[in-house]
């Protein structure tokens, strides 16, 4: 019996989790499910948005699906975003965002990218100070030659897996700004490189940021596997997110030696929580992602398949231009599946 942990968070977190829980449970594999809170409503009725026993609940699991969590974009006493703590208290240092075409209206054709972004340090180390009465503010960031290399040998090995797995043209585009920030960004740089000569097989490139953000716009069918540090990561994956049919679609992993954190790459959606009309795809397919890193290919696969059919077939949400509530998108997969 495989532990998981469920943790819905804020928003529309509370509307996609159910949705991803109910497809789990119709997948017949022994799952025990493990109910866990964070977040901004934790925050404010506990004074923690991570209780300690979410986080003590979370290492008696074998992997987690996460929904999104409300950050207020102030600086709020004592509150500090439980998702970005998670992937450091768990070491979860890579996070990994499939782009794939999808059949709805206002998806790109012929994309399909990973993005393997850094997931623990860069700016998002948040050690953030003012200076200068509050006039000034500075933050630091943070590459080191330890996390460079070890995301970088995660981007390779999954090129070479997507290699086996079929995929005629190979590439890993390692993304970096060493034109302007040469120490870290050339650190990265350096490091991704160094790794590269590793895996003779894997074609590889590098593209400055801000020219990668232009060309995957442009030619987002040209990428394989995309590398970059966390805030690069971020954006691109957002921006990705917008070639292939939204936020409501993309999941993410969160992955480390022993442990892997699935979510959608979407956040709490405040304009549209509480009404019953989030996608809850991103979640059913995070769902599905995690199942294929505890090693159940054939479920993730299924779950895959029933969401295919429903992208096909309807019904859709209303971000796709559809009618339907997250339920009966919900209901219709676990129906085809
Ligand atoms: P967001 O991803 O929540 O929403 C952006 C836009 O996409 C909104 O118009 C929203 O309605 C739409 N959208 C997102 N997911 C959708 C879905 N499943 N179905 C249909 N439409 C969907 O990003 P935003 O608005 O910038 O942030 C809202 C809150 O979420 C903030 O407090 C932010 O800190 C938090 N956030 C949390 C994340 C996490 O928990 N991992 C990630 C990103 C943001
Ligand atoms: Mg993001």
């Amino acid at each position: 019996m495989r532990r998981i942990a469920l943790i819905p968070g804020d928003g529309i977190g509370k509307e996609v989790i159910p949705a991803a829980w109910r497809v789990l449970e119709e997948t017949g594999l022994p799952l025990h499910f493990v109910e866990l809170e964070a977040g901004w409503e934790t925050f404010q009725r506990t004074g923690n948005a991570l209780p300690p026993e979410t986080v003590a609940g979370l290492k008696s699991c074998h992997g987690a699906l996460f929904g999104a969590v409300r950050s207020p974009s102030h600086r709020v006493h004592g509150y500090s975003s439980p998702i970005v703590a998670l992937r450091k208290i768990l070491d979860l240092y890579a996070n990994l965002r499939p782009l794939v075409s999808a059949p709805v209206p206002g998806s790109r054709p012929g994309v399909d990218m990973l993005i393997v972004r850094e997931n623990t340090e860069c700016l998002y180390v948040k050690r953030e100070r003012t200076e200068d009465n509050g006039d000034t503010a500075i933050a630091e960031r943070v590459i080191t030659r330890r996390a460079s290399e070890r995301i970088a040998r995660m981007a390779f090995v999954q090129a070479e897996r997507r290699q086996k797995g079929g995929r005629q043209t190979s590439l890993v585009t390692i993304v970096h700004k060493a034109n302007v920030l040469a120490l870290t960004d050339g650190l990265f740089r350096e490091a991704a490189l160094a790794v590269a000569a590793a895996f003779p097989g894997v074609p590889v490139e590098e593209q400055l940021v801000d020219s990668m953000a232009y060309r995957m716009i442009l030619q987002p069918e040209r990428y394989d596997v995309v590398v970059a540090p966390n805030l690069y990561g971020d954006i691109l994956s957002d921006a990705g997110a917008a070639l292939v049919g939204g936020l409501g679609l993309i999941p993410s992993a969160n992955v480390g030696e022993s442990f892997v954190l699935a979510e959608p790459v979407h956040g709490s959606a405040p304009d549209i929580a509480g009404q019953g009309i989030a996608n809850p795809i991103a979640t059913i397919r995070a769902a599905s992602l995690l199942l294929a890193y505890l090693g159940e290919v054939a479920a993730a696969q299924a779950i895959e398949q029933a969401v295919q059919s429903v992208l096909s077939n309807g019904p859709r949400t209303a971000d796709l231009g559809g009618k339907a509530g997250t339920e009966e998108v919900t209901d219709e997969v676990v129906r085809r599946l």
